[in-house]
């Protein structure tokens, strides 16, 4: 077995960010600019952690490609981190989102389009009735906002590593002394998130047990595979094992989706017959405009009809004046009707193995203790040589500065992979050209470090 030559990675690294910085003088110049408008220089904090020390300015996108202001073309691997995963501006979301924008966007009305949206989700998923947000993270809030209504309890349990979107009770992560504390980074909890939250590991049966038992957790907030610390597949009878235990303790159970949509058209819930209280999706549901569903059974929605008074309805702490816009939902049917298709899904998810394959092929010729998987259209690499079991596992194998360096090494040569962590997204517009031009870029940047 191959270890890496740490030594080699600070010059390795020197000399990667002196060719980003050469070559994209106009997105340089951009990053300049913006620092006297910009927090940072950027529009959004994260984009600050793209290695290479400044970001890309994007000019256009077309299906899996994009080209920076500095007319360099690149495959897009990111996609937005799933919200373009449909590929950037498809064809049938855009002509539906073309007429709303020309026929009025949000009227606080629906349109027939929610109709044949909840219609649609109801058959992909199981679940009956559908509420719409803006994104991902406010169907979680939503969902657990229910949860604690109709459940009548306070506490939400959560998976160590998981990442819900912006949600405050889910910045938690277990501590050595096996308790739960504020993730680190955490900006501002409103309050100690052990308060709230209650984390196990994923994959830890009796340590859900435990937790359960109490009484005291509303609902349990899962990826059905944790997909944002690298990916955490479930172990047999995991997800079993939470299905009924949480059924014993009355604790609801909310599966988030909203990056495990790259299992199949319906999601890890449809390809693995699960059975929540809640699901949420949210991303590409419409094809790159703001939009993303909420789902729960008949029961679910008997209980919460129960308690909520019609005159109270808009202060109640769910909703958002462009929440299921016409707009978003008008996307959202196009998208689910003609491009997040099962044909889509067998040309994406036959590219990840694609990419899988080439990339574990690379690993092992060059020896080093990595390991590539795949869920559906998502691949990814991590610096370990055996699967982790678990988020805290996931999250010992990470190291920031051999990601950085992988990721500006395959951005100078016109590839983009997801920040913060090694992940390949397909879309429908994704070609084998693509997939072969990672793998030959992977090569070669682990050949420098061997
Ligand atoms: C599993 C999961 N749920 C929810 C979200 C939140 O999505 P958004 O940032 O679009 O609200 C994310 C974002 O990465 C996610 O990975």
């Amino acid at each position: 077995m191959q270890t890496i030559d740490r030594s080699k990675l600070p010059q390795l690294m020197r000399r990667e960010q002196e060719r980003f910085s050469s070559t994209h003088p106009k997105s340089r110049a951009l990053f300049e600019r913006a620092q006297s408008s910009l927090l940072g220089g950027v529009p959004m904090n994260w984009m600050k952690k793209w290695p290479g020390g400044f970001p890309l300015f994007v000019d256009r996108a077309f299906g899996a490609h994009f080209k920076d202001v500095d007319g360099h073309e690149y495959v897009d691997f990111c996609l937005g981190d799933t919200g373009a995963m449909t590929g950037h501006s498809p064809n049938p979301a855009i002509e539906a989102a073309t007429y709303r924008l020309q026929n009025g966007v949000t009227f606080m009305l629906p349109t027939e389009d929610a109709i044949w949206v909840g219609e649609e989700l109801a058959r992909r998923f199981g679940l009956p009735f559908w509420q719409f947000a803006l994104t991902a993270t406010d169907a979680n809030r939503f969902s657990i906002r229910i949860a604690r209504e109709i459940t009548q309890r306070n506490k939400i349990l959560v998976f160590n590593w998981c990442y819900h979107g912006t949600v405050d009770e889910s910045f938690i992560t277990l501590q050595p002394s096996g308790k739960g504390a504020a993730r680190r980074g955490n900006i501002g909890p409103p309050i100690d998130p052990a308060i709230t939250t209650e984390v196990v590991e994923f994959n830890d049966v009796a340590g859900l047990e435990h937790a359960l038992a109490a009484g005291e957790i509303a609902c349990v907030l899962a990826e059905p595979a944790l997909t944002n610390v690298g990916i955490v597949h479930p172990e047999p009878g995991f997800h079993t094992a939470l299905r009924e235990l949480t059924r014993k303790h009355g604790t609801l159970l909310i599966i988030d989706e909203t990056h495990t949509i790259c299992a199949g058209p319906g999601g890890y819930t449809k390809a693995e017959n699960l059975d929540p209280d809640f699901l949420v999706m949210g991303k590409p549901i419409a094809g790159g405009i703001p939009g993303a569903a909420y789902g729960f059974t008949q029961e679910v929605a008997d209980r919460i009809s129960a308690r909520i008074q019609t005159a109270d309805c808009d202060t109640g702490g769910i909703g958002g004046t462009l929440a299921a816009n016409a707009l978003s939902l008008a996307a959202m049917k196009a998208t689910l009707q003609h491009v997040l298709t099962q044909q889509a899904y067998d040309h994406m998810i036959a590219l990840a193995e694609e990419f899988t394959t080439g990339a574990a092929k690379a690993i092992a010729d060059a020896g080093v203790p990595w390991h590539v998987t795949r869920l559906g259209c998502r691949a990814e690499y991590l610096f370990c040589k055996e699967r982790p079991r678990n988020g805290g596992e996931a999250a010992a194998a990470a190291d920031f500065e051999l990601e950085r360096y992988m990721h500006l090494h395959a951005l100078n040569r016109g590839v983009l992979l997801t920040p913060f962590h090694n992940m390949a997204l397909m879309s429908p517009a994704t070609t084998k050209a693509d997939v072969d031009c990672h793998t030959r870029i992977f090569r070669e940047a682990i050949a420098e470090l061997v």
